[in-house]
């Protein structure tokens, strides 16, 4: 079996994994986190959304947080817009604080979909169509989220023609690379392999990526299923936090200690120190007041406390 030699994983912890927070997170928090996982080597930090403000209130300060960060060359900062509002919101700032990438959303599933985006799969596309040229015409890369493209919380399983359907039509309107996401984190390791094949119709390896939540403790597993694919690229979350407001009872993403500390035990290069980036994840969980969710983070602190 051979894998990738390197991997790059998108910490999409200060957005995915923030978003789901009921106690307000002040921006000056938001940003010292990003810049701590920059500073353990992360390359790609998904940092918020422009998103309503009504509908996700602790991405209501996404402007403040893009203003306030001190960017690190060769880091690529990405956030989410729904459609030409929130486009409109992220480009409204001076250009160097523009995203280096946005990303829109949409799901394999319709129920999701309307649940999460208020509209039925084909209208998102509509709706991104416009997004999609208009960050493009300015020299920002797109990416598209797939949420649901093993299991919806309201529809059950979903098959990978689904996520095929939902794949092409993203790459109908110029989305460059699209994420195969298990939302709530049902998914096992050939039913992810599928969702990815179903991907692999549209996109070349190299603009696919992986993003699995942790619910059922099957993010490794489908991780290493997506790796065995040639799968080269993850969205992971500092301390594993975080989930989305419109899938309930899913936990966060997979946690990027527990998925570097693999990688590098298998010998694959990240780039990231994992020692940093286990500083970074205590800072966040100290500031949200519980433990990590991360095993590796969890086994390094209490290593770290042993006398
Ligand atoms: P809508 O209500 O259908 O939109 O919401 P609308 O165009 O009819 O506008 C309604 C109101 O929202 C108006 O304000 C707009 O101005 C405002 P009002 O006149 O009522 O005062 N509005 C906005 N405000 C700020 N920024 C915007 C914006 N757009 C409209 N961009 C909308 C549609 C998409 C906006 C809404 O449904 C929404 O914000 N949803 C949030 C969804 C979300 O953030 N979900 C979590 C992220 S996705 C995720 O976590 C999954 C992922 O991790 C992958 C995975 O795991 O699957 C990516
Ligand atoms: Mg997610």
């Amino acid at each position: 079996m051979s894998y990738p030699q390197y991997v790059k994983l998108v910490d999409v912890g200060p957005r995915d994994g923030l978003q789901n927070e009921k106690q307000p997170v002040p921006a000056a928090v938001k940003i010292a986190l990003v810049h701590m996982l920059q500073q353990a080597g992360l390359k790609e930090i998904e940092v918020t959304s422009f998103v309503s403000p009504k509908w996700v209130p602790q991405m209501a300060d996404n402007a403040e947080v893009m203003a306030g960060l001190v960017r690190r060359p060769g880091v690529r900062y990405s956030v989410l817009t729904p459609n030409m509002k929130g486009l409109e919101a992220a480009l409204a700032a001076p250009g160097e604080q523009w995203p280096d990438e946005i990303v829109v959303f949409g799901a394999a599933s319709e129920a999701f979909s309307q649940k999460n985006i208020n509209c039925s799969i084909a209208e998102s596309i509509e709706r991104f169509a416009p997004v999609v040229e208009a960050a493009r015409a300015k020299g920002i890369h797109v990416r598209g989220a797939m949420s649901c493209t093993v299991g919806c919380p309201y529809e059950g399983e979903i098959a990978p023609e689904r996520v095929g359907y939902l794949a092409g039509l993203m790459k109908s309107i110029g989305v460059q690379h699209v994420g195969v996401a298990d939302t709530i984190g049902v998914g096992t390791p050939i039913a992810v392999r599928r969702a990815i094949e179903a991907t692999l119709a549209h996109y070349d390896i190299d603009n696919v990526s992986g993003h699995f939540h942790d619910t059922y403790g099957q993010a490794l597993a489908n991780t290493l299923a997506a790796l065995a694919m040639g799968v080269w690229q993850f969205d992971t979350s500092v301390a594993g936090l975080g989930g989305c407001p419109y899938a309930k009872g899913a936990t966060g993403n997979v946690a990027t200690e527990d998925v570097v500390y693999m990688l590098h035990g298998m010998g694959i290069d990240t780039g990231i120190d994992l020692d940093a980036l286990i500083d970074a994840g205590q800072f966040i969980s100290e500031h949200l007041g519980r433990p990590s969710q991360s095993r590796v983070a969890r086994a390094i602190l209490a290593k770290r406390a042993a006398p």
